[in-house]
């Protein structure tokens, strides 16, 4: 399917940098030989946007001393991204081509001089002569700020993916394609941004994008108690320090993550009742917020599905003489938009 050699996966996200780097030895055995990570002062990253591109390139410097292999996949945040399944009446690739952008102006919201583009064929259906066509437009303005920023770090930007589509790599890599008639939906819970997946049949057939994430837990610590933000994130994440955390805490994180846990259950919903496909099976959580068992608990309940956090480990071993496992594993839940990356190849074969 693929070859040449993989890429560095860097995910650059608003709360801190991930970096993977993946060594294939014979018979396809999959080696971490690299894991980076690198905190982000908050505010660097807003909405999407880097504010603070120095902090970024400082991050990135430290993760790459002294690296030789600077070609790099990256992540572009989905605030500037819009996915889209739309259908189509059965065409080739090339009459595909011609006709994408007036087929795109109709579905995407920007200005297409300002978007990069892409597209994929998913299914073809010939008794109805229609096809499914993922569209995928990302805002050009953050893409070059994004590219600038690797370039600027003497990174050489090689790939650009999105985290849905990344962690879907992760996944499939590590627990193989759902089988036929089944459907799963994988749900990526960062700082700042929520994705949703949804694979049916062996492909894409629902995202969303959800704004909230683990900064909203930290937040209403920080504002019930009336901390900073370093002293509420310590807390979310288990304490002190010293074990202690207040008695109030449990409660405020039950409180989000109830709301968020409602906000996913929505969405499965609405797949449901307007996909015609069968029920979501399984859900699969990743991102730093997936650490949170309140969280996984409660899309259980809300959503009456079994729900699971995606163990990297099924992906990659660790190499330790290079990869410290204790570190790795704290970060685990973490790694798998970089991971995604990271099995992306600098001379890959597209369609
Ligand atoms: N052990 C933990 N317990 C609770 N929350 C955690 C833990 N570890 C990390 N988090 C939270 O996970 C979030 C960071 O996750 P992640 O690294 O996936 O986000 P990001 O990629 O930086 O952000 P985004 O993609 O949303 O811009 C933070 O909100 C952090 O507080
Ligand atoms: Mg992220």
């Amino acid at each position: 399917m693929s070859e040449g050699k993989n890429l560095v996966g860097v995910d650059i996200g608003s709360s801190s940098i991930k970096l993977c780097e993946i060594k294939e030895g014979r018979g396809g055995k999959r080696t971490l030989s690299r894991f980076g990570y690198h905190p982000l002062p908050s505010q660097t990253i807003v909405d999407g946007h880097v504010i603070n591109s120095g902090a970024v390139v400082e991050g990135l410097d430290k993760l790459f001393h002294k690296q030789k292999n600077r070609d790099v996949a990256l992540r572009v945040s989905g605030h500037s991204v819009i996915i889209k399944k739309i259908t189509m009446p059965l065409m080739t690739p090339a009459e595909l081509r011609e006709q994408i952008n007036w087929e795109a102006e109709q579905h995407i919201p920007f200005d297409l001089a300002e978007v990069e583009m892409d597209w994929q064929i998913l299914q073809q259906r010939q008794e109805q002569r229609q096809m499914d066509v993922l569209l995928v437009a990302a805002k050009k303005e953050e893409v070059n700020d994004l590219t600038n920023l690797a370039v600027e770090a003497k990174l050489k930007p090689k790939v650009i993916d999105l985290d849905a589509f990344t962690v879907q790599n992760t996944f499939e890599m590590g627990y193989g394609l759902p089988a036929m008639g089944t459907t799963v939906a994988l749900l990526h819970v960062g700082a700042s941004l929520t994705t949703l997946n949804i694979l049916s049949q062996g492909t894409t057939a629902f995202t969303r994008d959800i704004a909230n994430g683990g900064n909203t837990i930290t937040e209403e610590i920080q504002r019930n108690l009336g901390i900073s933000a370093e002293e509420a994130e310590a807390y979310k994440c288990g304490g002190d320090g010293r074990g202690l955390v207040p008695r109030e805490v449990p409660d405020i994180v039950q409180q989000v993550v109830e709301q968020l846990a409602g906000e996913i259950q929505r969405s499965l919903d609405f797949y449901l009742a307007t996909s015609g496909e069968g029920e979501v099976s399984k859900v699969y959580v990743s991102g730093g917020t997936a650490n949170i068992r309140a969280l996984i608990d409660a899309i259980e309940k809300r959503a009456r599905v079994q729900a699971e956090v995606i163990d990297p480990l099924r992906v990659v071993s660790i190499d330790p003489k290079t990869v410290d496992p204790a570190i790795f594993q704290a970060r685990a839940a973490q790694s798998p938009v970089a991971l995604g990356l990271a099995l992306r190849k600098d001379r890959e074969k597209t369609q």
